[in-house]
Formats: structure tokens, sequence, C-alpha cells
């Protein structure tokens, strides 16, 4: 069986257990989908777009997003990158853009917002009556920090029909999502590289007596000179 095919009947699996659990009733099923450096590189600087992937494994990211309701980013990526979020190297759906924007910083003329055909969502925790056009606007509760509550903001999604979602960065929204225990899957790339830049994942604030979130199974298969390590995410010890 090829990559692709085995990472499309482990997401199956994986999001068939996770339709039996409770979680499921109130929130979407969460992938998170990255390319990293061997070092745990997102980029070498923050606000800075380096692309890691090879034509290869961006295929996977692409068939990924055919495969799930939803894709999200935080607004650093847009402002940083402009990505589209769309399917273009597979076939399938393009998936309902959707982007964490506490402070309201989209820029109108963001590639998200005209891009998959789908008005892109946008989640913030500010109360406004700005009218756009570009995008809608979606109010839920803020953080102490004035940040969107991913739990109320993954609630908002589910009840907009969204049963899967794909969250593909940056840093600050993997590991707020880490920290919040919001993730069921993680499908990562590992370019061939030391970068010592700016990390996928930060603080999550574990001492060394809590269990540490673990992939268990892990899977893992080189795709030319990538690294593909897929697996779902466990935060409890013992859970499998
Ligand atoms: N290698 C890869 O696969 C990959 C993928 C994606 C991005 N990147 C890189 O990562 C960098 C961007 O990462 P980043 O950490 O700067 O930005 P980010 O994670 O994309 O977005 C962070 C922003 O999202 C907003 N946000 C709203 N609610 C949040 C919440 N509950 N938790 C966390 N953030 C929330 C915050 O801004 P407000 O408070 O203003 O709302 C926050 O500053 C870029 O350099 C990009 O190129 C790499």
């Amino acid at each position: 069986m090829n990559l692709n095919q085995r990472i499309e009947d482990w997401l199956q699996q994986t999001r068939t257990r996770f339709a039996d659990s409770p979680a499921a009733s109130q929130r979407p099923f969460v992938t998170l989908c990255y390319a990293q450096s061997l070092d745990g590189s997102l980029t070498n600087r923050a606000g800075e777009k380096l692309q890691l992937s090879s034509v290869a494994s961006t295929r996977i990211t692409h068939q990924l997003r055919s495969l799930h309701d939803g894709i999200m980013v935080g607004i650093g990526t847009v402002l940083s990158d402009d990505p589209q979020l769309t399917v273009r190297e597979w076939s399938g759906p393009s998936p309902q853009p959707i982007v964490l924007d506490s402070q309201l910083r989209m820029p109108a003329a963001a590639r998200l917002c005209m891009s998959s055909g789908k008005r892109c969502w946008v989640l913030t925790s500010q109360q406004s009556d700005a009218v756009v056009r570009d995008y809608e606007l979606l109010t839920v509760a803020g953080t102490q920090a004035g940040q969107v509550d991913l739990a109320a903001a993954l609630r908002l999604l589910h009840q907009r029909g969204i049963r899967s979602l794909m969250v593909e960065g940056g840093a600050s929204v993997i590991t707020a999502l880490l920290q919040n225990r919001l993730v069921d899957a993680l499908v990562m790339t590992v370019a061939p590289l030391m970068i010592g830049g700016y990390k996928a994942v930060g603080e999550l604030g574990l001492s060394s007596q809590q269990p540490f979130p673990s992939l268990a199974p892990i899977h893992s298969e080189k795709l030319g000179d990538d690294l593909i390590v897929w697996g779902a995410l466990n935060f409890a010890a013992g859970e499998a």
C-alpha cells in the first residue's frame, strides 16, 4: 500500500474512534499538520516564510486538506505566508478556510479570502460592528489574555457543521492547541535540515512528573529526503 493510502486509512480509523468519544458531540476532530526541520523549527524567524516540504510531501498536505471539512491557521501565518490553503496538488474539495484573529488584523486582500470559492471565516474575540465584505466575522469568547478561546471556537465550528479540522500552524496556534489538549492527530513532515529557528512547539507548562503528549502508535516513512511522521495524539499516560 502506498504512503498516501496508508495515511488516508489511518486517518479514517482514528476519526472513527473519535466519533465514538464524548468530545465528538462538542467539537471537530483536530489534525495538526506542519513541516519542521530536524531541530523542530517551522521557519528561520517568526514572520518569515520558509519552504520546508518537498513536492511529494506537499502532495500529502493537499491530500489531507481534501479529507477535512475545515482548515485553520493563526493570523501570524496569514500575515507572513499569505497562504491559499486550497487543494491543488491532489483531487478533492478544498476545506472551509478559518483564521484565528483576536485583534482583527486580517487583510482584506489575503489570498485566503479569494482562493477556495468559500468565504473565509475569521474567528475573533472582539465585538465588532464592522461590515466586512471579504470574509465572515465570527465572535467567540476571549481568554484572559484577550485571544480567541479555542474550546469555544471549536464548539462554534462544530455547530457550523465542521466535523474535521486541519490546523496548519503557526507555532503559537500549535502550542495553544496542545496546551488545551485539543489535538487528536498529527501529521508532520521532517525536513533533513538544522535551522535553529522558530520552533513549532513552545512552552507547554508541563512538569516532568506529568505525562507529555505522545504519538501512540507512532508511524513513519521516508519520502524522498523527508521523513513523514504521523499518529494519534495521547495526552494521558497509558492512553492509546
Ligand atoms: N513550516 C510550517 O509548516 C509552517 C506552518 C505555518 C506557519 N509557519 C510559520 O510560522 C510563523 C507564524 O507562526 P506564529 O506563531 O507567528 O503565528 P500563528 O500561530 O500563525 O498565529 C498566531 C496568532 O494567532 C492569534 N490567535 C488568536 N487566538 C489565539 C489563540 N487562542 N492561541 C494562539 N494564537 C491565537 C494571535 O494573534 P491575535 O492575538 O492578534 O489574534 C497570535 O499572535 C510564520 O513564520 C510561518 O511562516 C510554518
